[in-house]
Formats: structure tokens, sequence, C-alpha cells
């Protein structure tokens, strides 16, 4: 039973919209605080070489997963893996990637809505005032319902939440074409142009004392960045933090690549398409990333303080350092507006992607309409949500941003491809990759996939375990009253789980698929 699919309508449309999936506010706040921290210059030796060992091969990997499970009417991971795997387990393996991005999506859009008020806000100048780190960061505190200041209550963050979370579901209630393709092709270009804006004016905007404080610079700003110690490259840190920025930058490990390549044509190429999603996410974070925030930190506050905000993390410096800085500078309202409406066009493109694996799953599982299938997962998100919104300050989101959005990617990624390279088989992997290719993909991938990205992948899980995955379980160093909390997201995350399981048992058994999966070659010749 194989309804027809949707379809990308053109090809520069589902290039901008895998980027889109993959460029989001970890290209602008997480890649350049990752690059400070961990060596400067330095990192982007252990980060290219990621990018090439790990992120491309699983890039190609989720594609071609992703391309195949559409074949058969598929747009989600229990399926697709069932498709290439005939075990029962299979499909319940797949259904870790469907609750990664389920998880992710419910806290990402809290934050995603941060953006659109603040960029609204830098628009009214609502902020104007709270003129130094202190007072913004208990502006954005207030304003986040995680401690006193400015706001009273958590209204306002509230209304831009709903409206977020309605403009999400009005994308997804559209449709791959009409609505994720057509949103894509708008709101990347419009990224980039502003982006473009950000960079040139940050290499031309004034300091506001260069005869006191003659090294507070942008050009010191980019030597934060970019100057390279190489003592660092000894350092298993940086090689995991260049491991995980590269899995987060590329949105490898969650599912949604899958989802949007199984809405491509079976002979469509997915090599050069790939590819060059790759390469705009990488010329958006290391170049624009890389050239706007920590640099006009610098520039603004001095490297000590520049240092300490980055430590900081990526909300002191998207959200505080640039808000105070845009009360000095000129058109600073309007740079505002430019720089949290990126921020909110680079988290829109992402979270619908979230959204689409759970999306298609009820579709094709229970025969859901696309309204039935939006509402629902509407519903789902709007109740969820509610709990990041109250116990944020108990480090609830930190907590789902964790599991869901750290340890579990790379526990998708090794299931993935060892189905692909080692049950599928790496032979008939091989030919699905390269398929309908626009390019002659190199033959050492062939190996790369089959042995090195699952080594790599085996190194860093077990690595994690121990370091982060254990202390982080046993609550290590957690404040006494967050306990019950990170509790409650737990349970969240496992009831969440639960309930995918038992929709994966019941879909499979309303719906026979064995049929039409293992007949492959049948299928697929027709
Ligand atoms: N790549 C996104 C970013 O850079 C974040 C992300 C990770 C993501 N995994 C994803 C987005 C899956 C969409 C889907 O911010
Ligand atoms: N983990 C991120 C950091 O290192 C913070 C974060 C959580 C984040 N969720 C995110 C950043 C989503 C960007 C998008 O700073």
């Amino acid at each position: 039973m194989i309804t027809e699919r949707e379809r990308w309508t053109s090809r520069i449309g589902l290039i901008l919209a895998m980027a889109g999936n993959a460029v989001g506010l970890g290209n602008f706040l997480r890649f350049p605080v990752q690059a400070a921290q961990n060596g400067g210059g330095a990192f982007m030796i252990p980060y290219f070489i990621a990018f090439f060992l790990l992120a491309i091969p699983l890039m190609w990997v989720e594609w071609s997963i992703g391309r195949h499970g559409g074949k058969f009417g598929h747009g989600s991971m229990p399926g697709m893996l069932d498709s290439m795997w005939k075990s029962p387990i299979a499909k319940y393996l797949g259904v870790l990637g469907l609750w990664v991005s389920t998880i992710v999506m419910i806290y990402y859009t809290y934050i995603e809505s941060w953006t659109l008020g603040f960029a609204y806000f830098s628009l009214t100048g609502e902020y104007f005032g709270m003129d130094n780190l202190t007072n913004m960061e208990s502006f954005l505190k207030s304003y986040q319902g995680a401690g006193e200041g400015y706001f009273s209550s958590i209204l306002t963050a509230y209304i831009f939440l709903l409206i977020t979370i309605a403009a999400n579901l009005f994308i997804l209630y559209k449709g791959i074409s009409k609505g994720i393709e057509w949103f894509a092709k708008f709101a990347m270009p419009t990224l980039i142009f502003f982006g473009i804006v950000l960079l040139i004016y940050v290499f031309t905007v004034g300091v506001p004392d260069p005869i006191n404080f003659p090294d507070r610079s942008v050009w010191n700003g980019f030597a934060f960045i970019w100057n390279p110690d190489f003592s660092l490259l000894s350092d298993s840190k940086i090689w995991l933090a260049a491991s995980g920025q590269v899995f987060f930058t590329l949105s490898v490990g969650m599912g949604t690549l899958h989802a949007y390549a199984s809405y491509l044509r079976e002979s469509d190429d997915l090599a050069l398409s790939g590819l060059s999603t790759a390469s705009i996410n990488e010329f958006v974070e290391v170049i624009l990333g890389g050239s706007i925030a920590i640099p006009i930190a610098v520039a603004f506050f001095g490297l000590t303080t520049a240092t300490a905000i980055a430590m900081g993390g990526s909300f002191n410096l998207g959200f505080v350092s640039m808000s105070v800085i845009f009360q000095q500078i000129p058109f600073g309202s309007l740079i505002g507006f430019l720089w949290f409406f990126l921020l909110f066009f680079a988290g829109i493109t992402s979270s619908v992607a979230m959204a689409q694996p759970v999306i298609s799953f009820l579709k094709e599982q229970f025969k859901f309409s696309q309204k039935k299938a939006v509402t629902f997962v509407g519903i789902g998100l709007f109740v969820c949500i509610h709990f990041v919104i109250f116990f944020l300050k108990f480090g609830f989101l930190d907590e789902m941003d964790y599991w869901a959005g750290t340890f579990a990617l790379v526990a998708v990624a090794l299931i993935e491809v060892v189905v692909f390279a080692w049950i599928y088989g790496m032979d008939k992997g091989w030919a699905e990759l390269t398929k309908g290719s626009d390019i002659k993909v190199p033959r050492f991938f062939y190996y790369i996939i089959k042995y090195v990205t699952p080594t790599y992948l085996i190194g860093i899980m077990a690595f994690w375990t121990w370091d982060s995955a254990i202390p982080t379980l046993m609550m290590k160093g957690v404040p006494a009253e967050n306990v019950p909390y990170l509790w409650g997201a737990r349970l969240m995350m496992l009831t969440i789980f639960g309930l995918l399981v038992f929709m994966v048992y019941r879909g499979w058994k309303m719906n026979d698929h064995k049929y039409e999966h293992f007949n492959d070659n049948i299928k697929a010749k027709k």
C-alpha cells in the first residue's frame, strides 16, 4: 500500500530546505563559543577532520537511508530501518531517531521564540536602557521567567511562544513543497543576506573608546577566535568538542535529514545535493558565524570580559552581550533586529525539520491527514513545552538537551551507520548512495563509512559515557532543589519514548509492512 508521496519541486528548493534544516542557532552561537574555548584556529583541525570522517559520511548515509525509505512510503526512522533490516527489532531501534527529533523540537521551539521576542524588542527599543551586561542578563532572565527583573511575568515570552508555534504549524500544515520548501526559498537567502550585512557592519563599526582601550578592536576579536593554540591538539577534549559541534551543526543523528530525503525521487542525485547543503552550512558557520558575535564582543568589552561571556555559553553571547552592544552603535535598533531575526529564521527552518519525522510517522502509520497530524503534534508540543517554560530555572531544558540533543545523537548515528554498512550491506549501501549521483563519490568513502565512521563513533560514545553520561545520570553537582525537576524531565522523555514504541507496535500491526519491504528488488525495479 504505497500512496504517492509529496516531492520537492526543485533542486534549489531541496538544497535550501536541507540547508535550513542544518543552519540553526548553532552556527551563530554555538560554533564561535566552541572555537574560542577549544584552541581557536587549532580547533579547525579536529573540526575539519571530524567533518570529513564523520559528518560528510553520516550525512550521505542519512540521505541514502531517507531516499530508500521514501521509496516504501516511510518518512521516519522506524520504517526506514525496517526497510533495510529484516528483523523485528529494526523498527524499535528506529524509535530512538524519532524520539530525538521530537524531544529536541520541544525545547528548541522555546529558544527560537526568544529570538522572535528580541527581534521585536530591538525594533521597539524595549531593552534600551539595560546598558550593561548585568542588567541585560536580568532582563533576559526575567523574560524567560527564570529570575526577577524587567518583566514581572512570563506573559510576554508566552505570547511570542504562541506566535512561534503558530508559525511552525502553519508551515508544517502546508506540507513539504508548499510549506517547507516555499519558506526555505525565502528565509535562507534572507538569512544569508542579513548575515553578510552584519559581517560588513562588524568590520566597519567603530569602537567606543580607542584611546583608553586600544586593544579593544574587532581585529583582536578575530585573533581571539582564530589564533591557533596547537598545544591543545594533544588534548582529547578539543577533539570531542569538535566532533560534537560538527554533529550538531549538520543536524545528523536526529532523523531529520532522512525525513527530508524521503521526499526525493528514487533517481534523484543525493551526493552532490548533500555536499552543496553541507557547504552552505559551513559557509554560514565558519565565515558568518565566526565573524559576528565574538569579534564584536571583544571590540566592545575587551578580551577578558568577552572570554567570560563566551564561557557563560551561547545565550549569554547571543542575547546578553549582543543586546548591550546594539545600544551603543549607530542604527543599533535595526542591526539588533537583523541579528535576532536572522536567528529566528535559522531557528524556524530547523524546528520545522524536527517536527517532520513525527508528522510523516502519523500520516504513514495511522493514515492521519496532514491537518490531523499537524494538530496532533501541535497539541503535544503545546502541552510539553509548558514544563520547559515553568521549570527552565531548574535545568529542565538542559537535561533534555543533554540526553536527547547531545548523547542520543551519537547513539542514533552509530545505529544507522551499522545498519547501513554492516546489515543492509556496504555494497548495496554504496549502490544506493551513488545511484543517480551527479558527482563521482571518491571510493575511499566506501571504506570510511564502513570502518572509520563506526569506530570513531564508538570511541566518542565510550568516552562520553564515562566522562559525562554517568555523572549526568547520577546528577553529580546538581543542586538538591533541582533534582525532582530533572527526574520530571526524564519521566517526560521516557513517557514520550514509551508512547512512540507503542505507536510503532500498533502501526506495524495495522499495516503489514512485511510484504512491501522484503520484495525490495521487485519494488526497486518498478
Ligand atoms: N543544526 C542545528 C543548528 O546548527 C541544530 C540541530 C541539530 C538541528 N539537530 C537538528 C536542527 C535537527 C534541525 C534538525 O543549530
Ligand atoms: N548546548 C548549547 C551550548 O553549548 C546550548 C543549547 C542548548 C543550544 N540548546 C540549544 C544552543 C539549541 C543552540 C541551539 O551552548
